[in-house]
């Protein structure tokens, strides 16, 4: 039995449909939608950028794309095919005249039309009005926009602004990809799908939560971009920002658009202020046979972080006294992304302290190895009278779910079909990303102001010294990256 959802049919264009991330992420993502069967029969994905490209020509990018960055690609020639049926391309300059009306022509009436802002931000204003005022889109039509949306508040307020000259609210999807992962939408599951969590789910109960996204990857290619952001532009603004809402976040009244987002908004509007000796930033240096960040910088004399650690406090009545520490670097010694949920110590051992046990401990495992476990204390199986240990309640998906379920679908392509249905839940809404650049600013003026030099630490390591000292002197610890 299929369990793939029919969508509407529609049009996607991709505004820089010849970049990185269009073959990287959108393009294999709408392949295997394709490959699942969810691609409506006359669908049609419209490339559009800059470079003067027949349809054949941009086919053999799209299939060149493929045959590297998808793990579909192996189907076979006749499905890549098929796939490539769907596609069309289309020159056009952002800054200019040509091409539009061109691309309007393709469009068709009566049928969902999506447009892909996959160009550097500095553009979205100039494609935006473009669509509307040469009748490209209309009240319902839908534009995706990608980070990094601004790089301060004030810088986001002007995107927001712009897009909202020409779109409603109601039609501007913001992707922060973490929200289309699996594991991410399971915790939203786990939370609020369950009886047993959610009366424990505040700082009577959780003693503090660990969010760790930790990265092999160095900066590479990206040097140019990343120097100018740095981890916390990059990922905790965002990506953690976000994780960290959906653990904090009331529940709210329904899974739909504005009743999750408002309820993650009053969390990021409740983050204090972080003092400058709770945030640890690192940059990574050459060892362990791989290169160190100034390899790649663009400036030798770069204070950029590839690493960074904070605690973070939600001032609400849920959260006073369970703090958040988060964490996310590049060049770790594993790719490991997780969030830890430490619970508090039973009031009382009556097996005496020297039982053993630990406090519970709720995983959950963004990637790899997608999945949860809650470590329990139980009974140390034998007759060697009351002795105490930990096992976890494992729940690994794809043991859990067995052989038959579907693979973990890829961010990108969940995504993507949630724009041609139409559905908000998992984008950002313009204040929310205001609100977390509020709460980001004052930090990162901290240290721009005082020009402050990250911690030095080795390629392949778990981070600066300075990021374990962070927990231990409040009596905790890191989970391992391994
Ligand atoms: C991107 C960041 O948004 O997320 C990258 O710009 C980072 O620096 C990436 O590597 C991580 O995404 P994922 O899905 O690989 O965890």
């Amino acid at each position: 039995v299929s369990r793939v959802i029919p969508v509407d049919t529609f049009d996607l264009v991709i505004f820089g449909g010849t970049g990185d991330l269009a073959r990287r992420k959108i393009l294999p993502g709408l392949f295997r939608r394709y490959s699942a069967g969810q691609m409506p029969e006359a669908a049609q994905v419209i490339g559009a950028a800059r470079s003067e490209m027949s349809v054949n020509e941009y086919r053999a990018m799209v299939r060149e794309a493929l045959m590297e960055f998808s793990d579909k690609a192996e189907q076979g020639e006749e499905v890549i095919a098929g796939f490539l049926q769907h596609i069309d391309y289309q020159q056009v300059d952002a800054q200019g005249d040509d091409g539009w009306e061109a691309l309007r022509e393709k469009l068709r009436d009566g049928i969902v039309r999506a447009f892909y802002f996959s160009v550097a931000p500095f553009l979205f204003g100039d494609i935006a009005e473009r669509l509307k005022t040469r009748g490209l889109a209309d009240a319902d039509s839908r534009i995706v926009v990608e980070k990094p949306f601004g790089r301060d508040l004030q810088t986001a307020r002007a995107l927001n602004a712009t897009l909202a000259t020409y779109f409603e609210e109601g039609q501007i999807y913001r992707i922060d990809h973490y929200l289309g992962k699996e594991t991410v939408q399971n915790l939203m599951a786990v939370r609020f799908g369950n009886i047993l969590f959610e009366p424990l789910w505040n700082a009577q109960f959780i003693d503090h939560v660990q969010i760790t996204v930790a990265e092999t990857v160095g900066v590479g290619g990206r040097g140019s971009y990343y120097d100018k952001s740095g981890a916390m532009r990059d990922m905790v603004q965002n990506h953690l920002m976000q994780l960290l809402c959906l653990i904090a976040m009331e529940p709210p009244a329904r899974f739909e658009p504005d009743a999750v987002r408002d309820e993650k908004l009053k969390v990021i509007r409740a983050l204090e202020p972080v003092l400058a000796n709770e945030v640890v930033r690192g940059q990574y240096e050459a060892a362990n046979g791989e290169d160190g960040y100034l390899d790649h910088a663009g400036d030798p004399r770069s204070i950029t972080e590839s690493f960074i650690a904070l605690k973070v406090r939600i001032a609400n009545w849920r959260w006073q006294s369970t703090p958040f520490y988060l964490r996310t670097g590049k060049r770790l010694r594993a790719r490991m992304s997780e969030i830890v949920v430490r619970f508090r110590e039973p009031p009382h051992s009556i097996f005496g302290e020297e039982a053993g046990g630990r406090a519970n401990e709720m995983t959950i495992r963004l990637q790899p190895d997608e999945g949860m476990d809650l470590r329990v204390t139980i009974k140390e199986p034998g007759p060697g009278g009351m002795r105490l240990v930990d096992v976890p309640l494992d729940m690994t998906f794809a043991d859990a779910l067995g052989p038959d379920a579907e693979e973990v679908p890829d961010a990108y392509e969940r995504l993507i079909m949630d724009v041609i249905r139409g559905n908000q839940t998992l984008f950002m809404r313009g204040d929310e990303v205001e609100a977390a650049w509020a709460w980001t600013d004052p930090i990162i003026a901290g240290w721009e102001e005082g020009k402050t030099k990250p911690a030095k630490y080795d390629s392949g390591s778990s981070g600066p010294e300075a990021a374990l000292e962070l927990l231990h002197r409040d009596g905790r610890r890191w989970r391992e990256i391994r």
